[in-house]
């Protein structure tokens, strides 16, 4: 039995950067050439070029207890140290380090000896509330400058911060809060979204009101940032003011070094079944690739770039394309915190024209429901600004980058598609900007001093041409340290399946192309085999929407008595179209679209256009739910929704 992927799409455009891109980028084909020769001494070079060590390390990596691994271990540092004072005692404490944009439009700029004292007087705010080395503090804001400095103020003295995202449920935050045992929450009365003030401190007040829950006997304080203006509800002497807390503190604090391998924070990722996992990142191995990431494969140039990561705080983007990355590089940088389209669709584009963003960091889903209300919109505003792009989350399809590098980049930018997950802590597989020629669609390369490989069930690497399964060979310094309180779940998840060889399996199907180069092909679960052909949904969907009509597909095998699986695609229809076509007609045409594009084989059974597609919060697409849908059963667990109807307005369209 082969248990390889089959390829299907062929995607042969290039596009090399730019001669004047080239010459100024930080990346250079030479760092390559450096992490072959040596690639322990490559990432201690990089260790002690990009961060500032209290006490310097003489070991690099430490593997005599796989898959625990150890970097730097006997260097000590300090995190916020490395983001804050350091740039201020360089002379950049004048340096604007965010510029924050509110969904109503209010602004502010803080700079970076003003984010340094804000944090210096958050960190005293903590240690008077009794949180120490350690500690574990749960974190559950809006996308506001606080979020940053909160965890900060944890890294400056040494507790673990788990950051929940604000739009999760009460219940969310409880199970959270309850695993890691967290001693105090941040909080805010409320954010904007969608114009309006969306709650969040009664959701802290619900998760930790039960009795007899864990919550109820770990959380000894509340810290609540006033940022909505809410009225909400006060219990004595468990919650107290952010800003009162602050303005009694003071701002001297003294940076405490803490060892390399000090646990920086837990972060929880939803696993394919039961409860999340507590993906727990260090200090020195995560800062190190954090920055590296940020300075070469994003570019960043801090004298004089304007950044712009649209992640949210609550996803590991946020972590370190927001926070560590950036400010350990003392980049400048936007954060925004509302939605896209609020007060206006072109909401994005406006921000980018105001404050002159250089580099522009999101996700495929954003770019393709950009793309279905079209170009007009962007055509706006003045977006010269731009001069690299990023993309991180999902596969992009090409038509989605040719749009995102056409419309977005006026067809000049550099777009850099980065493969990595939570686990990994920062970008592991990308093309690196003014060196690689571009693959629309393709994550491309390893970056230097990673080393990854596509393999067979048996983890025998396939040949060029080949699809499989996506595998990290060797420790990489930002890699995750395990799952907090379970040391067996860790090994069971991402060690088991490679066991003999000693790879960590990230669960994703990839494909070499001839060039030896990376194609994501989307989750290993997703996979479908249809008459024997192992298809993925990634190529599936890039085809569709590389139709003139479609914005957004999602495909899915679906139980069939003649293929074993037959492709069932749900297909959302550009605005534009809709009016001037038949649903029948445009299903027939599409359906031949896609036998035409990759094949007969992957010519798809069933077509639905519906309007909307069951995404996670984070953007990803639920195809677990398309699938039950498909095969005509009762729609499974749609909680992790961000819209939970969105699955019976698709059941009623199906029908
Ligand atoms: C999964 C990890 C990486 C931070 C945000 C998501 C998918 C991520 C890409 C990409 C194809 C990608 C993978 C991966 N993914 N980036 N550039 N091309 N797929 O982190 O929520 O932990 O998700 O996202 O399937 O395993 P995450």
């Amino acid at each position: 039995m082969s248990n390889t992927i089959d390829h299907l799409l062929d995607e042969d455009r290039r596009f090399p950067p730019s001669a004047d891109f080239a010459a100024n980028a930080n990346g250079t084909a030479e760092l390559y050439e450096r992490a072959k020769a040596d690639r322990e001494g490559f990432w201690a070079d990089q260790a002690r070029e990009l961060l500032h060590w209290h006490t310097p390390f003489t070991q690099v990596l430490d593997w005599s207890n796989p898959p625990f691994a150890k970097w730097f271990d006997d260097g000590e540092l300090s995190v916020a140290y490395n983001c804050l004072d350091r740039h201020v005692e360089a002379g950049n404490g004048d340096r604007v380090a965010i510029l924050f944009e509110g969904e109503p439009g209010d602004e502010r700029r803080i700079t970076y000896a003003e984010l340094t004292t804000e944090v210096k007087k958050a960190a005293n705010a903590l240690q008077s509330l009794g949180i120490g080395h350690g500690d574990r503090v749960a974190i559950y804001l809006p996308m506001i400058p606080e979020a940053a400095i909160a965890m900060l103020a944890c890294a400056r003295i040494g507790a673990i911060h788990s950051v929940v995202f604000g739009g999760f449920s009460a219940d969310s935050l409880r199970s959270r809060v309850d695993d890691a045992a967290a001693r105090l929450v941040v909080t805010a009365d409320g954010g904007y979204r969608k114009g309006k003030v969306s709650p969040l401190k009664p959701a802290v007040d619900q998760a930790l009101a039960d009795r007899g829950t864990g919550a109820q006997e770990t959380v000894e304080h509340v810290l609540v940032v006033r940022r909505g203006g809410n009225d909400i509800e006060w219990t004595e002497g468990r919650d107290l003011w952010w800003h009162e807390a602050l303005d009694a503190a003071s701002d001297e604090h003294e940076a405490t070094p803490f060892p390399a391998e000090n646990p920086l924070y837990i972060l929880y990722t939803s696993g394919t079944t039961g409860k999340p996992k507590g993906v727990v990142h260090s200090s020195g191995g995560y800062l190190t690739q954090a920055a590296f990431t940020n300075k070469y494969s994003l570019d960043i140039h801090p004298e004089s770039d304007v950044f712009w990561c649209t992640a949210d705080i609550g996803w590991v983007t946020g972590h370190t394309y927001v926070v560590y990355g950036p400010l350990a590089l003392g980049a400048t940088q936007v954060m925004y915190e509302g939605t896209p389209e609020t007060p206006h669709p072109g909401r994005w584009w406006e921000i980018i024209q105001k404050y002159g963003v250089t580099i522009l960091y999101t996700a495929p889903t954003a770019i393709r429901s950009f793309m279905k209300q079209g170009r007009q919109i962007p055509q706006q505003f003045d977006l010269s600004s731009l001069r690299l792009l990023g993309s991180v989350g999902e596969p992009i399809n090409p038509e989605a980058w040719i749009w995102y590098r056409d419309v977005i980049g006026s067809g000049r930018t550099p777009i850099v598609d980065t493969w990595w997950q939570t686990e990994t802590g920062a970008t592991m597989v990308a093309p690196m900007p003014g060196v690689t020629d571009a693959k629309p669609g393709s994550a491309q390369v390893p970056l230097p001093g990673i080393l990854v490989d596509v393999v067979d069930e048996q983890g025998a690497t396939v040949d060029n041409g080949n699809g499989g399964l996506l595998v990290v060979t060797a420790p990489w310094p930002s890699m995750l340290r395990g799952v907090w309180g379970d040391p067996e779940r860790f090994k069971e998840t991402y060690w088991a399946k490679f066991a003999a060889q000693g790879y960590y399996f990230a669960g994703d199907g990839a494909r070499k192309d001839e060039d030896g180069e990376i194609w994501l092909l989307g989750r290993v679960d997703d996979v479908m085999n249809v008459s024997g052909h192992r298809l993925s949904t990634t190529e599936i969907e890039s085809a569709l929407v590389a139709h003139e009509s479609v914005a957004e597909a999602a495909v899915v095998g679906a139980t069939d008595e003649t293929t074993g699986k037959a492709v069932v695609a749900f297909v959302i229809v550009k605005e534009s179209y809709l009016a001037a076509h038949s649903p029948e007609g445009l299903a027939g045409d599409l359906r031949g679209w896609v036998s035409g594009q990759i094949g007969p084989i992957a010519r798809p059974r069933d077509i639905y256009i519906v309007s909307e597609l069951p995404k996670t919060r984070s953007g990803k697409i639920m195809r677990r739910l398309l699938r039950d849908v498909a095969d005509g059963h009762e729609v499974g667990d749609t909680t992790t929704l961000a819209d939970t109807a969105v699955m019976s307005v698709i059941s009623a369209q199906v029908k």
